[in-house]
């Protein structure tokens, strides 16, 4: 996997799909050769070209072909002549710059670790990674790049270690990676939207200047995701190059592609150096958080299912990541905040009748958390609305035949809460200023680790106090200030203190209690990332439930992370956040092709045939989720106004095919859609069309859409090998 070639000091890392390859020059500045298609060699022939460039500073004196800004650089300190975007900012003494130079490397078998922070897995056999030394002689300062390589599974995950040595120093900024590339026709992708229109994937064609996407919330947030990849113009889901690299944190990011007036290109992803700084003693170290990037030539779809498996296998580190998901009933659009015992066991018996397995009680179970104005960190519960306690109604549930889940929401505070009253200092504000509120709560200062204790211990002896098997974790505002108990020095370590805060809540909670299925949320996908789904192997994907509405995000979320991690309900009507009304059977298909299934209504108010209509399709997801969950995925035809999907399992034998239309049209052109990953060779019954078809037609020939006069028309075909 990781070569070193002595002879022309180049170290060449290869994937089961790329070559990255690396070069120390005479000067032992560290540059960067190639990343793309694999090539099994990389020869003393193909040579850096040294230009005289007008204004181009140099080094050397009287060399005046060479010099930092018109080279493919590794990682790049500021102030030695590159101009483009810095992958490194230190402040000391000696003021700004760093003259990086390679110093040493060591290549060995496994991982690299990464201390308190989320990061990627696999055993000596899959994984080898390199480590390079480089040093600036002046500031005594050490930046060691980390490189692992992941070979079958074609990722390289890095990271950098800055240490510094006889002199303190500042880290103004430090980036996970930048990566400079020899083109610049590119077309970024990314995850963008806002509350309640997550991961809307953007496409944005590069030009001069720099494209960047960044989060200062204190969370990865609605309207950004630490993802970036850039592809071909033409790139379609069966061909075209595409680079791809995520940030596996869950705080302030920053992730960007730039273009130099040279035709380059540098991207990078890492911490977002706006209200950031760490500082470091003498021989102290900072290490980033990890980024992770991969390539292919075999377009969207490749990319999408390297992905998926990546974070799947190399990443997700709980013991659900493959295991199928149940299907649950929540509350929250069911009852709000308004509920009694015997109102959720009214729901809960409903739903044990149609099989769903498991029921979450969402938020108002605790304190006294009557609207969302009070309460958040009084975490007992509320035995005005639930007599019997936790235990009793968990008791009540599993005797329904279901198991039972809770919603938390650990990282805030109430003012109006028994915990305010005892801690205020606690919460993240500012003597002299107004608290600034958010949904009227605060956030608790993880910086402390008494507050993390306190966490830690109160979600924990709720976690015991009951059978309860599955949390969801909430986050429903993100931060506006640094805690002024810091001194001004570190009041700008706080956003990345508090991630390693809650980190260590996760790590402790999510090992103590290995049984327990985790689901990360913040207001839906406020903080849906790599970081919180190595803890958490599901995310609430949306608050925005509206089947329709769910296309869009559904498509954008599984863009990158694997379908199982996203939770899909089907809702009311009309729905709670747009009003539309759509027919239960296309909330059913677009809830089932979303990944993690469930219901989110009352179903105590449901007509008799709708009971029935759910209970078809519970059956039906029971039969066909592993397919979905653990199956391979494919976009197929899609349109503004269509969108249709496949998942076929391991073997082949079974395929689900989703196919949406959301307005009808007049003299409708009729939808041929070709579907994808079935083996040709094999015969398939359709039990809803009553047919049989082999593969190859299916893939080859296609499926004519039914032609039909009504507005968010859908239909599922569940295709069994005979
Ligand atoms: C925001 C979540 O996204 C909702 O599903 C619900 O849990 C509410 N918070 C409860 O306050």
């Amino acid at each position: 996997m990781i070569k070193f070639f002595a002879e022309n000091r180049l170290f060449h890392l290869q994937t089961r799909e790329f070559s990255y390859v690396m070069q120390v020059l005479e000067n032992e500045q560290l540059v960067h050769r190639y990343f793309g298609k694999k090539v099994n060699h990389f020869g003393t022939g193909n040579k850096i070209t040294y230009l005289d460039r007008a204004f181009a500073p140099s080094p050397i004196s009287g060399d005046r072909t060479f010099s930092l800004e018109a080279l493919s650089l590794e990682y790049s300190g500021n102030g030695l002549g590159d101009f483009r975007m810095a992958s490194v900012e230190l402040r000391n003494e000696f003021g700004v710059g760093l003259d990086l130079k390679f110093q040493t490397y060591r290549i060995y078998k496994g991982k690299f670790a990464l201390e308190g922070l989320p990061s990627s897995f696999g055993s000596e056999d899959e994984v080898e990674t390199l480590e390079i030394d480089l040093y600036d002689a002046l500031t005594d300062v050490t930046v060691t790049l980390l490189y692992s390589v992941f070979e079958s599974a074609n990722f390289l995950a890095r990271s950098v270690k800055i240490t510094a040595g006889e002199h303190a120093t500042t880290i103004e900024k430090c980036l996970s990676f930048t990566l400079d590339m020899p083109r610049k026709d590119f077309v970024v992708h990314s995850l963008m939207g806002r509350y309640a229109y997550e991961k809307e994937w953007t496409q944005t064609p590069l030009t001069s200047g720099r494209y960047e996407i960044s989060s200062v919330r204190g969370a990865s947030g609605h309207a950004q995701t630490p993802f970036l990849a850039l592809a071909d113009e033409r790139i379609t889901e069966d061909s075209g190059e595409i680079y791809s690299g995520h940030l596996v944190y869950s705080g302030n990011f920053k992730a960007f592609a730039e273009t130099s007036p040279l035709h380059y290109t540098r991207w990078g992803i890492g911490l977002n150096d706006q209200a950031f700084s760490w500082r470091l003693e003498e021989h102290q170290s900072f290490q980033t958080p990890e980024a992770l990037i991969s390539y292919t030539d075999q377009g969207l779809a490749a990319m999408t299912q390297d992905s998926h498996n990546f974070i799947k296998y190399h990443l997700v580190r709980s013991p659900f990541v493959d295991k199928v998901r149940p299907i649950l009933i929540n509350n929250w659009e069911a009852t709000y905040f308004d509920f009694t015992e015997e109102k959720i066991l009214e729901l809960a018996k409903v739903a044990s009748q149609t099989g769903i397995e498991l029921f979450v009680l969402d938020d108002g179970w605790f304190g006294r958390r009557n609207d969302d104005e009070s309460s958040l960190g009084d975490w007992f519960v509320n035995r005005q609305k639930l007599p019997n306690g936790l235990g009793g109604l968990a008791q009540s549930i599993n005797d329904l035949g279901m198991e039972f889940g809770l919603w938390f929401e650990p990282e805030m505070i109430s003012i109006n809460s028994d915990l305010y009253r005892k801690h205020p200092d606690w919460a993240i504000g500012i003597t002299g200023r107004d608290p600034i509120y958010s949904r009227e709560q605060l956030v608790l200062d993880l910086s402390q680790e008494q507050v993390c204790d306190y966490i830690i211990e109160s979600v924990g002896s709720i976690l015991e106090s009951a059978p309860i098997t599955y949390v969801k974790w909430d986050m429903n505002r993100n931060i506006t200030s640094m805690p002024e108990r810091l001194a001004n020095n570190e009041r700008y370590e706080f956003h990345h203190r508090y991630m390693l805060g809650l980190y260590r809540i996760l790590e402790e909670l999510t090992t103590r209690f290995p049984h327990i299925l985790f689901e990360s949320c913040s207001g839906g996908g406020g903080r849906n990332d790599l970081g919180m789904m190595y803890y958490m192997p599901q995310a609430w994907a949306s608050d925005n439930t509206d089947a329709i509405g769910r296309l869009s995000i559904q498509e954008g979320t599984s863009l990158i992370y694997p379908v199982n991690s996203i939770g899909a309900h089907v809702s009311a009507v009309p729905n709670h956040q747009v009003g539309r009304v759509t027919p239960l059977e296309t909330r059913g298909n677009i809830a089932m092709m979303g990944g993690a299934f469930g219901y989110e209504l009352d179903l105590t108010s449901l007509e008799k045939e709708e009971i029935e209509e759910i209970t078809e399709q519970v059956a039906t997801y029971k039969s066909i989720r592993q397919t979905i969950q653990n199956g391979q995925f494919y976009r197929l035809a899609r349109t503004s106004n269509t969108q249709s999907t496949i998942y076929v399992n391991e073997d082949r034998s079974q395929a689900v095919f989703t196919f949406v239309k959301i307005l009808a049209q007049p003299e409708a052109p009729l939808i041929q859609v070709r579907l994808k990953g079935l083996d040709p060779e094999v015969q398939y019954s359709c039990s809803q069309l009553n047919e049989t078809f082999y593969g190859d037609e299916l893939m080859n020939i296609g499926l004519t859409m039914p032609s039909v006069q009504k507005d968010y028309f859908s239909v599922q075909y569940i295709f069994n090998k005979i």
